[in-house]
């Protein structure tokens, strides 16, 4: 035992009595119905017709939970492969028009608004193709695939005046709410560090993925698929399954996953910037599939002078987790719970430094310090820790309300393109950092990251 963690415990045994700002623990559990839902059935007049893009894993959910929002209907759906014409038509009716060519949806007029779920390299096109045909649209996440595509995307929404959600759903979940109020209320004091995680460890979670057996040039417009990546490859099923694993068509766990965590991340701290610096680390250290973009990825940010520090990893589970670290108190959010312990920020205890004084000396300190301290520490409050959990919580449904309701009313959305290209920024610069092997700032005068 060393002579300071014996004067630790001596100190503290010696404080305990008198120690205020004891800490007890409340939990709170809060109701599953989020205000955001629309819960009464809309007059026709109100109703919002959607068409669907792309309906492949994501984009399926999206349209099943999109027709038993109240007021919203599917009108269309495209994919460039006919076997998710089946999947729409087995999701909303069998009846439901479908095409190859999204362009057909956006020259209907009956249609309202596009929800969208391609794979990364076709957002630019479809996002710019749907406003510039005035069409609103809910476009999946991360919003570009390039820094580049995110400033034509942004100058597309903005020439033509139309609503674009972009489809991080944590945002509007009632964690990063409830995270996002107790942030405001200064109850962590300064912000001093945000900690982000998420991890997996199995196949499915590393994107390798079944492609459908029947897939062929015949039932796959594969060409279309590719888009203008060069050189363009001849038919392959992994790719148009596993598409993630490749920087080509995909923005890596970067911007599959680590666009969740700095979007809820921004949306909890009211940030919405792009990050000044991020400097990466990882690695292929674990799926060594032929993919090119990394299964382990760390990266440390400076959101203004705030440091941001996360990491995804594909071959060790780990539920995805913020720890935002504040001069009063830590607040940990996790899927379904949000908890914040306070703390006092200063000391309870004589300093065991002192535990280096000669007896008097020490005795002396300690007199003073008593004198002092006990009398202003036993009128501290109690301190209360708190955490609020809420069970099952679906994000993705109060988002795609939020979308509709915005086609409707006009309101701004939760997560504009504004928002959603800054998080993207924030993902391109974590890949940019790992393939240059070198940290990367963002230039925001010539709008391009910077070794
Ligand atoms: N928000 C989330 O939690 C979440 C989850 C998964 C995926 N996503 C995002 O959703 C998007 C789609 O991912 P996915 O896993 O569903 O991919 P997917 O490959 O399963 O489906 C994409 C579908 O788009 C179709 N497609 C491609 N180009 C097209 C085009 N030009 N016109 C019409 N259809 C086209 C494909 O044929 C395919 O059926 C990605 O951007 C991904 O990052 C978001």
């Amino acid at each position: 035992m060393t002579k300071s963690n014996f004067s630790r415990r001596e100190f503290l045994g010696v404080s305990a009595a008198v120690a205020g700002g004891s800490l007890a623990a409340r939990n709170v559990l809060l109701s599953q119905e989020s205000e955001t839902l629309p819960t009464r059935r809309a007059a026709p007049s109100d109703t919002v017709k959607f068409g669907m893009i792309g309906v492949g894993m994501q984009g399926s959910g999206l349209l099943g939970t999109s027709i038993h929002l109240p007021g919203v209907e599917c009108a269309g759906a495209a994919d460039l492969y006919d076997g998710r014409h089946t999947l729409a038509r087995e999701i909303v009716r069998p009846d439901l028009p479908v095409t190859r060519r999204y362009r057909d949806l956006l020259d209907n007029k009956n249609i309202d608004c596009i929800v969208a779920a391609v794979p990364d390299h076709w957002h630019r096109q479809v996002v710019i193709d749907t406003v510039s045909a005035g069409k609103d649209i809910y476009c999946e996440k991360p919003m570009s695939h390039t820094a580049a595509d995110g400033f034509a995307m942004v100058d597309a929404a903005k020439r033509s005046g139309r609503i674009v959600q972009i489809g991080s759903q944590r945002v509007s979940s009632q964690t990063c709410a409830k995270a996002r109020e107790i942030v405001a209320q200064g109850m962590l004091g300064d912000l001093m560090l945000v900690e982000g995680w998420l991890g997996r460890n199995d196949p499915t979670g590393a994107w390798q993925y079944p492609p459908p057996f029947d897939l062929s040039p015949q039932n796959l417009d594969w060409d279309t698929w590719q888009g203008d990546v060069v050189p363009k490859r001849p038919f392959n099923p992994l790719i148009f399954a596993r598409w993630r694993c490749w920087k080509e068509y995909g923005t890596g766990v970067a911007g599959d996953l680590l666009v969740h965590l700095i979007s809820g991340m921004m949306f909890m701290l009211g940030i919405n910037e792009p990050p000044r610096q991020a400097a990466a680390v990882g690695g292929i250290r674990h799926w060594k599939d032929g993919r090119n973009m990394p299964d382990v990825h760390g990266v440390v940010y400076y959101f203004g002078d705030l440091p941001v520090y996360m990491r995804l990893n594909l071959a060790t589970e780990m539920p995805e987790t913020y720890r935002i670290q504040g001069s009063k108190g830590l607040l940990e959010v996790g899927g379904s719970s949000v908890s914040f312990t306070p703390q006092l920020g200063i000391d309870t205890y004589p300093s065991y430094y002192t535990g280096s004084f000669p007896r008097a000396m020490r005795e002396e300190y300690l007199r003073r310090w008593h004198a002092e301290n006990d009398e202003k520490l036993a009128r501290l409050p109690p301190q209360e820790s708190i955490s609020y959990r809420m069970p099952d919580f679906d994000d993705t449904r109060p988002h795609l309300a939020n979308f509709f309701d915005a086609v409707r009313t006009r309101k701004p959305v939760v997560e504009d393109v504004v928002f959603g290209h800054h998080a993207a920024l924030a993902c391109h610069m974590a890949n940019e950092s790992y393939f240059r092997k070198t940290a990367v700032t963002w230039d925001g005068a010539s709008g391009t990251i910077r070794s």
